[in-house]
């Protein structure tokens, strides 16, 4: 079964529209909420003064209603009687403001005194509620880092202190691990350190990687404050929680999964945006990829949110086609934020299942229309997409990649979906996964400038090719190790022999610069280039104008039974990417209409070839053999599928 459902905030209503909600959510068919997410105040209003009567109504409510509950662990947003008894809780920005309460998140997540309170609540919850019927599994806390990605208080420079002992061990070490003879900034005593605050010019690059290191740890270790406290108390009931989409990149998903049992994602989409599905995909295929099984799609809007400056409603059809799209992707759970929209609080023009309007509204009529459709596929729930492509992604290159003083400020996420999306028009399934992944199973891995790389990286790519695998790198890739500390020899010194060059200084481009292809066809460089030495590569276009004009732009080098390429500027990646693809024998889900999405979701016994119109106009796929809609009529095989625009179709084959 693909669980469906929502958020279900039960303290904003009375029971008279609880009991109500039952009957809609048995209408809609919802068999899952994720509960209570913001009931600490509720459940306790005084400290110590427990009042879980009113929950234990809800949750039995639920259970008679065969409603599974992800229950929340109510930690997300402590009450005032925290803050006002610990101010020292609240989290400091890097200027020096203190954060005040009022809205949510509100605690440094360094904070022992948070943390300590978070196990007391979670000990008296998963002890009242461990073997109740409805308790299904745990939603901790909700989306850490989302509004606090870093704390930079006195608790937190404490903290970073023990985190830096333990990583270093020696004062000497941390010196040399931060370069700190620049600028003469070596420490003499641990005591010294502080958090990278604002400070006259750029703070040490290393000093602010490992803060982002430290804060990602920081607020993992109040998730797992919690998950230990969950694995005593209710062992087997199994653990998640929800990570922001991509938008930040607070938290280091590598770091996190190992200890969760479920992986969720919260995506929300601008409805404005046409390509909007495709960031949201690359979310998909890379959260999918951290475990490697199913995953649950937390939290999406049902229609429009209320925080960006203009917020479209869903258009008819596309709440079902991105839901569509994430179990497509591999998500076995579909959630919306949230069951019920509120009267009041900052989430009123936030969409929910149930509007203010009630049963009689399109958002509602829409919702318990795809509940009611995910119910007939109970037999997709388990099964698994698969890639012969890998897109590498780590978090500590995205840090390191966006600190200042660099030759040109460069993004990383734009450069990963520039990346992705001629992958993903060409319908060709991707996993994105950490660099230290076995990379055999693949056969291309892509390599999106990776500015910080491990040697361990280096090494495993260097395996990969030589076993016979392709690989494209892109430029400023390979460049510092994990200390942010350039690797000398020439760039990519870890790389060089695997690509067969040398690069020797970095052009980041103003403008689109030309190219001439080995074969006489031209195209144009944007974002940056470089100065070239080939090494043994050759060379496939060249640089036709500007200071460059004639030196190596991309190059191919054959290694081991391998082939290893490298872009040095961005290209036209649909064409390059092409040709790598057929070289490496990668071919497309389907060969369909521009705009349809084609994923394969493999059971043990069927594959499951699901259909997603992004598009605006009606369009006719054919299909490589007749195979029933499970949508439409899964008694009739059919050999070419209609898709009107937003449309579905789910192919068993
Ligand atoms: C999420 C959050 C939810 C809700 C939602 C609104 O970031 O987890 O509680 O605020 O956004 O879009």
């Amino acid at each position: 079964m693909i669980r469906y459902g929502a958020d279900y905030n039960p303290e904003h209503w009375s029971e008279e529209v609880r009991r109500e909600d039952l009957k809609l959510m048995a209408e809609a068919g919802v068999t899952m909420v994720t509960a209570g997410i913001y009931s600490w105040a509720a459940v306790e209003p005084r400290p110590g003064e427990w009042d879980f009567g009113w929950f234990d109504d809800v949750m039995d409510g639920l259970a008679g209603a065969g409603v599974q509950v992800c229950l929340a662990t109510m930690t997300a947003s402590p009450p005032p009687w925290l803050s006002h008894a610990h101010p020292e809780i609240l989290p400091v920005r890097a200027d020096g403001v203190r954060l005040s309460p009022g809205a949510r998140q509100q605690f440094c997540p360094s904070s022992p005194v948070y943390r300590a309170h978070a196990e007391r609540l979670v000990s008296e919850l998963a002890s009242r509620y461990a073997g109740h019927p409805a308790l299904a599994m745990w939603h901790v806390g909700n989306e850490y880092g989302c509004h606090i990605r870093a704390c930079y208080c006195d608790v937190s420079a404490e903290d970073f202190r023990r985190w830096l002992r333990e990583r270093y061990g020696t004062i000497g070490e941390l010196n040399s691990a931060w370069t700190t003879t620049f600028w003469s900034q070596r420490y003499s005593t641990w005591d010294e350190i502080l958090p990278p605050r604002v400070a006259p010019t750029f703070p040490n690059p290393a000093q602010q990687l490992d803060y982002h290191r430290f804060s990602s740890d920081a607020a993992l270790e109040c998730f797992l404050t919690e998950q230990r406290v969950l694995r005593r108390v209710t062992p087997g009931v199994p653990i998640t929680t929800n990570f922001v989409g991509l938008v930040q990149k607070a938290l280091d998903w590598h770091t996190w999964t190992p200890h969760e049992d479920f992986v969720s994602l919260d995506s929300y989409p601008d409805p404005y945006d046409p390509r909007a599905h495709v960031e949201a995909a690359f979310a998909y295929d890379l959260v999918r990829s951290t475990k490697d099984q199913p995953w649950l799609l937390l939290e999406q809007a049902p229609s429009a949110v209320n925080w960006r400056p203009r917020n479209s409603p869903k258009p008819p059809g596309a709440m079902r086609l991105g839901s569509w799209q994430a179990i497509a992707q591999g998500a076995d759970a579909v959630l919306f934020f949230q069951w019920r929209q509120t009267s009041g609080g900052a989430e009123k023009f936030h969409s929910a299942m149930v509007p203010h309007g009630g049963r009689d509204t399109r958002t509602f009529r829409e919702t318990a229309g795809l509940g009611q459709e995910l119910a007939r596929v109970p037999e997709l729930a388990g099964t698994r997409v698969r890639a012969d492509v890998a897109i590498l992604h780590d978090w500590p290159s995205w840090w390191g990649l966006e600190l200042d003083s660099h030759p040109a400020q460069l993004e990383y996420l734009e450069t990963h979906l520039a990346h992705y999306a001629p992958l993903f028009d060409a319908n060709i399934t991707c996993d994105v996964v950490h660099p230290s992944r076995d990379l055999s199973r693949y056969k291309l891995v892509v390599v999106p400038n990776l500015y910080l790389l491990e040697q361990e990286t280096a090494d495993n790519l260097r395996a990969y090719v030589a076993g016979g695998g392709h690989l494209v790198v892109s430029y400023f890739t390979g460049i510092v190790d994990g200390r942010d500390r350039a690797y000398l020899g020439g760039h990519p010194a870890p790389l060089r022999d695997i690509l067969g060059l040398r690069v020797d200084e970095f052009w980041p481009l103003e403008d689109a610069v030309d190219l001439r292809f080995a074969d006489g066809t031209t195209g144009s460089g944007t974002n940056w280039s470089e100065w070239i030495e080939t090494e043994g590569a050759e060379v496939i276009a060249s640089f036709e104008g500007g200071e460059l004009a004639g030196r190596p732009a991309i190059t191919r080098h054959v290694f081991g039974d391998g082939v290893a390429w490298y872009l040095g500027t961005r290209p036209d990646l649909g064409p390059v990417l092409g040709r790598v693809c057929s070289e490496a024998g990668v071919s497309p889900v389907l060969d369909g209409p521009p705009g349809v999405q084609a994923v394969v979701r493999h059971g043990e016994e069927s594959a499951y070839l699901i259909l997603l119109n992004h598009g605006t106009e009606p369009v006719t796929v054919d299909l490589p053999h007749a195979a029933p809609d499970l949508l439409t009529d899964p008694s009739r095989p059919v050999r070419e599928v209609r898709l009107a625009p937003r449309g579905v179709a789910v192919l068993k084959g």
